[in-house]
């Protein structure tokens, strides 16, 4: 990369070389796999995983290959969501409550399976995103030493703590300066301001009005800079807005080392930044998905999709059966508005290159340009 470094009193906190990160993507393992954790990790950035919807033996399993392919520091993601409401710990018993209270909803996307002739087949993991199965997803990370653990959703108040006993350092992600300083209460050690324009779960709020006002409630908390990032341009632009890094995850999705199914890396190499639109269709939270026949179903029912976990539940049945039908054009794409500017696959060393090397020519660029005005201003 042309010995251009891009150096910012994060790498020091975390012992990395670039204050570039790879997002923890959950996305059923799919978005942000070991070879691609340790890729970013291996090219100076920070890889981390998102393991949400894993099982407790795949995180683990998942951790240790991530350490057999890299020497350098690394994280994993879990949502924390505050709002899990229900009792039910289980696929099946939540079903037999959607049935008993939302038939609606049920019949729904039982019309929509029909529509598209749909096999009718079910998601046979009876383990939800529950209280009791998150606090187990944590204790393997903190058992496994991961040098980073990052909070997607919610409030990693009780993580801190064991954390740090470990040695690890946390993040906090937050869409709201609300959010931001509930994090920095919980004692974390760097946010992620992601604003509105982000892939996955997403706030309200664009990153020009979020990063600076974030930057500023949390001093002297280091800020990263998520969403709408995908070349040198927008990390020099998030320094500019007072973050110190940048968290990257659309991007890094059409990376040669990302499994995702290739017709939805299709989808974000050809979509246009329109077509990412925010939706509760798949999940009941807000995400940003690549727009889609059944997120527009949903749009023109008279129905209000479900809370989590019962939304995800109910879509998660539907979008298991478009998989195995191979109609992926049916299935959730979360991605972000930079999908409209992300148009060819490249291996994620590339991507490492891209970011830091045309970080650095905007930033020696702009400290030129600043001179000359400077300069003109004075003579004119
Ligand atoms: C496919 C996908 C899955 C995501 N899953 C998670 C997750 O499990 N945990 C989390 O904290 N954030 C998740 N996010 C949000 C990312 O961490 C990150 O904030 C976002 O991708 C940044 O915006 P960008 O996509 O414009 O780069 C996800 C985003 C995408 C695109």
């Amino acid at each position: 990369m042309d010995g251009a470094v891009l150096h910012t009193s994060l790498c020091d906190l975390l012992e990395i070389e670039h204050p570039i990160f790879l997002a923890g993507m959950a996305s059923r393992g799919n978005a942000t796999p070991p070879a691609l954790v340790a890729a970013v990790s291996n090219a100076g950035g920070l890889g981390v995983m998102g393991a949400s919807g894993l099982s407790l033996e795949e995180i683990r399993r998942r951790i240790q290959e991530i350490r057999s392919l890299t020497a350098k520091p690394f994280g994993v993601d879990l949502l924390l969501p505050t709002s899990l409401t229900q009792a039910e710990e289980t696929r099946s018993a939540v079903r037999q409550q959607l049935a008993r209270e939302h038939p609606k909803h049920v019949e729904f996307v039982r019309d929509l399976m029909r529509q598209f002739d749909l096999p009718d087949i079910r998601v046979e993991e009876e383990t939800l995103l529950s209280p009791k199965h998150i606090q187990a997803q944590v204790e393997v990370v903190l058992d496994e030493r991961v040098p980073v653990f990052a909070a997607g959703l919610g409030d990693p108040a009780w993580v801190v703590p064991l954390a740090r006993e470990q040695g690890m350092k946390v993040i906090g992600l937050a869409g709201s300066v609300r959010n931001a300083q509930r994090h920095v209460k919980a004692g974390v050690d760097i946010v992620v301001a992601q604003g509105t324009e982000a892939g996955g779960h997403t706030g309200k709020i664009a990153n020009f009005p979020l990063i600076p006002q974030v930057v500023d409630a949390v001093k002297p908390v280091p800020v990263v800079a998520a969403g709408g990032i995908a070349d040198g341009r927008g990390v020099a632009a998030a320094l500019a807005l007072g973050a110190l890094g940048a968290w990257v995850g659309t991007a890094f999705l059409i990376a040669e080392e990302c499994v995702l199914p290739d017709p939805q890396k299709e989808q974000i190499l050809g979509g246009s930044s329109e077509e990412f639109v925010p939706s509760r269709t798949y999940s009941g939270k807000t995400a940003r998905n690549y727009r889609n026949v059944i997120i527009e179903a949903w749009e023109r029912s008279d129905l209000e999709p479900l809370p989590m976990p019962l939304q995800g539940v109910l879509m998660e049945d539907f979008t298991a059966a478009a998989r195995e039908a191979g109609r992926y054009d049916l299935v959730n794409n979360p991605s972000g508005q930079i999908g409209g500017m992300v148009n060819e696959r490249k291996p994620a060393a590339r991507i490492m290159d891209e970011l830091i090397g045309g970080a650095v020519e905007v930033l020696q660029g702009l400290q030129h340009s600043a001179l000359r005005t400077h300069v003109e201003t004075k003579d004119g």
